[in-house]
């Protein structure tokens, strides 16, 4: 079976839609590690649009499993790693209008860039992840770039609106992550995974790990409904 690794960003996200300390992120790493995640992600964001600082400083100190910290490949974001020291840095692109991370990293445009910035990763201890679309080319610039993982960028496949769409977004998934793990490479994947489409990518068995955000906050939030409103309705009554 895959590791679950739950990102955790949309709780802060309701937390600075009112600037208030709750819901605190660390709480729900807290639960997700309970309820058998085998990791934490966060994306630290460099226009700290949810996760905030202390929230990397506390989690590095309560996560038991692992600390997986996405970010951008830049030096203030590089420094801050050094000093937290996550068991894994994914690299990902980060543009500030964006939603979500839009696309996967260019390891190959930037691959001389990128080169120091691994190193210096491997240098402070921390394993490297590079975001990636599934292509051969961007897995074999990450073999080149000594990464220790790769995660498989499953966003087209997710929002393919027809069959065949889908079925094609798939078989790429299936050849990339065949690639790395011949060339050796771990395999991660995430974006978009869903209730529904976790059914078809769980059949990937080169995939080791899948980073999960959206589709289980949103459930939490709507499973969670019920009792929360049971439990004010007694407090009033
Ligand atoms: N992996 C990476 C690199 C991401 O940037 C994101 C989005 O924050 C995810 C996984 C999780 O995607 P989702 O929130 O759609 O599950």
């Amino acid at each position: 079976m895959a590791r679950l690794a739950i990102n955790v960003d949309h709780v802060a996200t309701i937390r600075q839609a009112r600037l208030a300390p709750e819901p605190d992120p660390v709480a729900a790493a807290m639960f997700a590690e309970l309820a058998g995640a085998h990791g934490i992600v966060v994306h630290l964001r460099e226009d700290r649009r949810h996760i905030q600082d202390r929230d990397v400083t506390v989690l590095r100190k309560t996560i038991k499993t692992k600390m997986n910290l996405e970010m951008s490949a830049t030096k203030e974001m590089v420094e801050i790693a050094q000093k937290i020291k996550p068991d894994v840095v994914t690299l990902v692109p980060e543009k500030r209008q964006e939603l979500t991370t839009e696309g996967g990293l260019d390891v190959v445009l930037f691959e001389t860039p990128l080169a120091r910035v691994i190193e210096m990763l491997h240098g402070s201890g921390i394993a490297v992840s590079v975001f990636i679309e599934p292509d051969a080319k961007h897995i074999k610039a990450a073999q080149r770039l000594e990464a220790d993982y790769i995660e498989l960028h499953t966003g087209a496949f997710a929002e393919a609106q027809s069959f065949p769409n889908r079925q094609e977004q798939y078989e790429r998934l299936i050849t990339a992550a065949r690639l790395a793990k011949k060339l050796d490479i771990g395999v991660h994947a995430g974006h978009g995974v869903d209730y529904q489409n976790i059914l078809w990518l769980k059949n990937i068995t080169e995939i080791e790990e899948f980073s999960i955000g959206h589709s289980i906050i949103a459930r939490a939030v709507l499973i969670g409904m019920d009792r929360a409103v049971r439990e004010m309705l007694q407090l009033i009554g």
